[in-house]
């Protein structure tokens, strides 16, 4: 069976942190974060939001774009390295909230590749024959596990929900190839001890809180974009030129230029959002997939490369013809 996306969808929290705002709380600057990042600002979510809630709202457009009722899912999937709760996984929470009976539901713990992981594995489900309707969320609450006092990582970060739809199709598939890996032996370098979905941090416990070590993750962002966003090209059967679109995750834009430059891609084929969002980890490429094609960045038939890197160390990518028009 083949399988091929049919609705997309976001949600980014209303409040908007800027730049200037994080100057008056920490020892940094607006030249600073945008000159080091090309970050401008970030959304934060509210003490009422969780990645569920927002994962809900990007779901509930993602259906409604493929014409789709929740009753229709057979699976909800969904990407956070930010979950309400231990337990149980935060797709139960969404498969409940939006009324999709009986669906599977699982997370997925991937980091910023987590959205990439799961849609591969909906493709997997599919092709198997064993799903028709997959909903696949990435959703992260990651200012709930920031160190507002570091500033080495409190100016990187935002919080969002990307959803996609994910349907069998008798015609064709739009994933073309896919490449997913990790290595362990990075797993010190980025990580979160306690999970803090909920804002129950209230004595400001720093295990709960993301420790990175920001220089080695640029250095593996840098060499993981351009070695795998390679590695997925090849495996499709195409070339670096053929593709219209690139969509990396959103981390930093010197990470994403330096990628791009090696592997000799222009600007103007690189899609970024970063400026407006931060880093929303494994929400960056579904948040961006779904801006490009609201901004018509991606057109019928369109080659585009997903790719992204982070925690675990893990990365990810896959090559989509992009293609919703020809679901049947
Ligand atoms: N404002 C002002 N100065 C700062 C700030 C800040 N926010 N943060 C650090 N500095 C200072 C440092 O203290 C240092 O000062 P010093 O020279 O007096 O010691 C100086 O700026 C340079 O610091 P560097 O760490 O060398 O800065 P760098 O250019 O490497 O940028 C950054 C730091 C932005 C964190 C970069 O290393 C980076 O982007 N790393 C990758 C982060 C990333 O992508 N993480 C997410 C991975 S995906 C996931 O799974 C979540």
């Amino acid at each position: 069976m083949h399988a091929q996306i049919t609705g997309w969808g976001k949600y980014l929290p209303e409040r908007v942190l800027t730049n200037k705002d994080l100057e008056k709380t920490v020892d940094t600057s607006d030249e600073w974060i945008e000159t080091r990042t090309g970050i401008r600002e970030r959304r934060i979510i509210a003490d009422d939001e969780a990645a569920s809630t927002m994962a809900v709202a990007a779901g509930r457009r993602a259906l409604e774009v493929a014409g789709l009722s929740p009753q229709q899912l057979d699976m909800v999937i969904v990407a956070t390295s930010s979950p309400d709760r231990i337990m149980p996984a935060t797709a139960a929470l969404v498969q409940n909230e939006l009324g999709a009976e009986g669906a599977a539901a699982f997370d997925v713990n991937a980091a910023c590749s987590g959205f990439i992981y799961a849609l591969i594995i909906a493709y997997q489900f599919i092709a198997a024959g064993a799903c028709e309707n997959i909903l696949v969320v990435a959703s992260e609450a990651v200012s709930r596990s920031i160190d507002w006092e570091d500033r080495s990582t409190c100016v990187l970060f935002g919080d969002g929900a990307g959803a996609v739809v994910v349907q069998a199709n008798g015609n064709a598939t739009d994933m073309l190839s896919f490449v997913m890996g990790n290595d362990g032996s990075g797993a010190d370098l980025l990580y979160i001890h306690h999970p803090c979905g909920l804002p129950t941090n209230t004595h400001n416990d720093k295990r709960y809180y993301m420790v990175m070590d920001g220089k080695n993750v640029f250095r593996f962002g840098v060499a993981a974009l351009a070695d795998v966003s390679r590695q997925v090209i090849d495996a499709a059967g195409l070339n670096i030129s053929d593709i219209d679109l690139f969509i990396p995750h959103q981390a930093n834009n010197r990470i994403t230029q330096a990628a791009m430059k090696a592997l000799g891609i222009s600007s103007e084929k690189v899609f970024v959002n970063l400026d407006r969002y931060g880093n929303t980890s494994a929400a960056s490429p579904a948040i961006a997939l779904c801006e490009a094609v609201e901004q018509s960045r991606l057109k019928q038939g369109d080659m585009v490369v997903l790719v992204a890197f982070g925690a675990g160390l893990s990365w990810a990518a896959t090559v989509l013809r992009w293609q919703p028009d020809a679901y049947s």
